[in-house]
């Protein structure tokens, strides 16, 4: 080939790699921001990223777009590793039109979705774009269409993360919300089905983008987003460290690591976790962090029905998802916005056979006109449903409380829980000894005397887990220091577990 022609060539592709250009980049940098590029080399093993449709370019007229014409179009598409696994990847260049999509744009996503699927491995979606590129009209609404297909089609086939690394709009978060997980960069992203201006020339309110989406909103009050990184660099190693929990794909197991903490590993000191007063609080991420292999919990929404805790673990080498309730925050209760959290969480591992290990301390659902306006009944029984349908391996430990509907819905025994044990310190039952005396009782309430001694009498017969154990409800009632061995122990046995639901076409989840 002559000199000529590997030159141009040269020059071409340097010319897309500059996207938007110097002055773009700089500007990028200048908000605490990497460019596309940048990201995608600190996602992916040094030097596998092998880069698709470089030099694809938009064919709109209108606008006066006809001149405009930048190789890329507005995102950077391919695939690579993550410790050696394959990932595909596709991140959206704001130093190009916003990194708005247009129906070209939309193809190259799309390519990368469609090969994902064929291929097994997971996509990620770094965004940083201002959503349908307007000069475009319907044929940019007609690519998102085509992405959003593809989001729900490689739903549960393929893990989708998408990172939110700057303002987001229309589509780029439409298409986010369809998939897996959803992270954000602190001071640098925003959520939002329109931005600022539009809200104030359309409502008339002023707010800013950070009250409208930052990513304290969307980690704290909607629950959109499941986690909230410092900087463009934390996110891209944290995406690495979740991505090493999940198998590639729903056709492969979750990949299982050699562990160097000891399975019998024995924690005495988790015999004193649970305090006296069954009223006193005490934190369940202790006790995760004391049987999880090398205390390596990766958390989903921490900050979000704190309630309720998510995330990804290994145990005895095997990738696993926790849910527990949180005694810390509302003694654990289950409310709207918990049973959602955990309900979405327990069909992600489902989806891609991830063994669910469940801690169970919860006094029950939460009581009022102001949960029972928002629905409780509705999302409460998202949380019944997932738990029932999901065919995955299922331990369940009841650490304290599992009183009323919250013990059947935490993977108990009658939902097809595989082993469920029980803490000596275990108290099953329909409600707490004061509520349940107060109905039982309630023609001598006012005789303190005789109250106490139903409320003892009740708390002798029903507030311990041998009732259930009796009834084999309760595998075992085991010693808190050997929880971790004896989790560990089940989950081994149930690896080779298989349960099939009736065939349909599709359940009907209470959405
Ligand atoms: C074309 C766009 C664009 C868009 C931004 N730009 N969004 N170009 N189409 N959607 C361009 C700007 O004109 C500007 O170009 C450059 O990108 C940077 O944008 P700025 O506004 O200067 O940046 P910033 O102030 O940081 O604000 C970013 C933003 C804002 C919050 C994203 O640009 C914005 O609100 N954009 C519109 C968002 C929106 O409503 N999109 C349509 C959604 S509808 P120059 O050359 O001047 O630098 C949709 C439908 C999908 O997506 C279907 C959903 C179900």
């Amino acid at each position: 080939m002559s000199k000529h022609v590997m030159e141009a060539f040269e020059e071409r592709a340097s010319r897309a790699r500059l996207g938007g250009g110097a002055e773009r980049i700089k500007a990028q940098h200048e908000k605490g921001k990497l460019s596309a590029r940048e990201r995608i080399e600190l996602l992916l093993d040094e030097g596998s990223f092998e880069e698709f449709d470089m030099f694809v370019q938009h064919d709109c007229h209108d606008f006066g777009m006809g001149e405009k014409h930048i190789p890329g179009d507005g995102v950077v598409t391919g695939h690579g590793r993550v410790d050696g696994r394959r990932v595909f990847v596709f991140a959206k260049d704001f130093t190009v039109f916003g990194g708005s999509l247009s129906r070209t744009h939309a193809g190259k996503i799309a390519k990368i979705q469609d090969l994902a699927m064929r291929v097994g491995a997971p996509i990620v979606g770094l965004f940083d774009a201002g959503g349908a590129r307007i000069q475009e009209g319907v044929d940019a609404l007609g690519g998102y269409g085509e992405v959003f297909l593809r989001n729900v089609l490689a739903s549960g086939v393929v893990p989708q993360i998408s990172c939110i690394m700057g303002p987001c709009a229309g589509g780029d978060v439409y298409s986010p919300a369809m998939t897996d997980f959803i992270f954000m960069v602190k001071d640098s992203s925003y959520m939002f089905v329109t931005g600022p201006d539009v809200v104030r020339t359309v409502t008339n309110e002023e707010v800013s983008a950070a009250q409208l989406g930052g990513g304290e909103i969307h980690t704290t009050r909607s629950g959109v987003a499941d986690g909230l990184f410092a900087h463009d660099v934390e996110a891209m190693s944290q995406l690495r460290r979740l991505l090493s929990f999940l198998p590639s794909s729903n056709r492969e197991s979750p990949p299982r690591r050699k562990s160097l903490d000891p399975v019998k590993r024995v924690e005495p000191s988790l015999e004193t976790l649970v305090p006296d007063n069954p009223n006193v609080p005490y934190d369940v991420k202790e006790l995760i962090l004391k049987i999880v292999d090398e205390g390596d919990f990766f958390e989903l929404q921490e900050d979000y029905a704190r309630n309720i805790v998510t995330g990804f673990a290994r145990m005895d080498g095997m990738p696993v998802g926790i849910v527990a309730n949180q005694p810390l925050v509302l003694a654990g209760v289950l409310d709207c916005d918990a049973s959602r959290k955990a309900a979405r969480f327990v069909r992600f591992c489902n989806a891609f056979s991830i063994p669910l290990v469940t801690l169970v301390d919860v006094p029950g659902f939460l009581p009022g006109t102001s949960q029972e306006y928002s629905g409780l009944i509705k999302h409460g029984a998202k949380l019944l449903f997932a738990y029932s349908e999901v065919t995955v391996p299922k331990v369940t430990l009841i650490v304290r409380k599992a009183y009323g509907g919250a013990y059947v819905v935490m993977s108990s025994k009658h939902i097809r829980g595989d082993v469920n044990y029980a803490w000596p310190s275990a108290q099953i039952a329909v409600m707490g000894a004061a509520g349940a005396v107060e109905v039982l009782h309630r023609r001598e309430r006012d005789d303190a005397e005789a109250m106490g001694r139903h409320v003892a009498e009740y708390e002798d017969r029903f507030l311990n887990p041998f009732v259930a154990a009796e009834r084999g409800y309760i595998d075992d009632v085991i010693a808190p220091g050997e929880t971790r061995m004896r989790i560990c122990t089940a989950l081994n046995m149930l690896r080779d577990k298989r349960l099939e639901n009736p065939s349909k076409r599709n359940g009907n989840i209470p959405l």
